[in-house]
């Protein structure tokens, strides 16, 4: 079970899938660069901005009323922009492919 991280240079970062932790925390965990996660998963930084993949995005779904709130501050922000800090991952993630934005806020 993998997650892949694709950098805006277009890096791609595979890197196990752990059920039940937060897909930024993933992210820290594996080294991945991009996900600053300042605040530590309480998504009040948001610097743990990730794109997904459009054809993933009904499965993990959508972002809740207080990530939006900092979502809706980001420039960079794409219509399928989440903070994965927020994002519980699951084991039918299998194969989840997001995006890191250049830079973070
Ligand atoms: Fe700060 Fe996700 S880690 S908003």
């Amino acid at each position: 079970t993998v997650v892949t991280f694709v950098s805006h240079e277009g890096e791609k970062h595979v890197v196990p899938l752990e059920e039940g932790q937060s897909l930024m925390r993933i992210a820290v965990n594996n080294a991945v660069p991009g996900i600053d996660a300042d605040c530590g998963g309480e998504a009040a930084c948001g610097t743990c901005h990730v794109i997904v993949d459009p054809q993933w995005s009904e499965q993990v779904g959508r972002s809740g009323a207080s990530e939006e709130e900092m979502l809706a501050m980001n420039p960079e922000r794409l219509p399928t922009s989440r903070l994965s800090c927020q994002m519980t991952a699951s084991a039918d993630w299998d194969g989840l492919v997001v995006q890191v934005p250049e830079f973070q806020m």
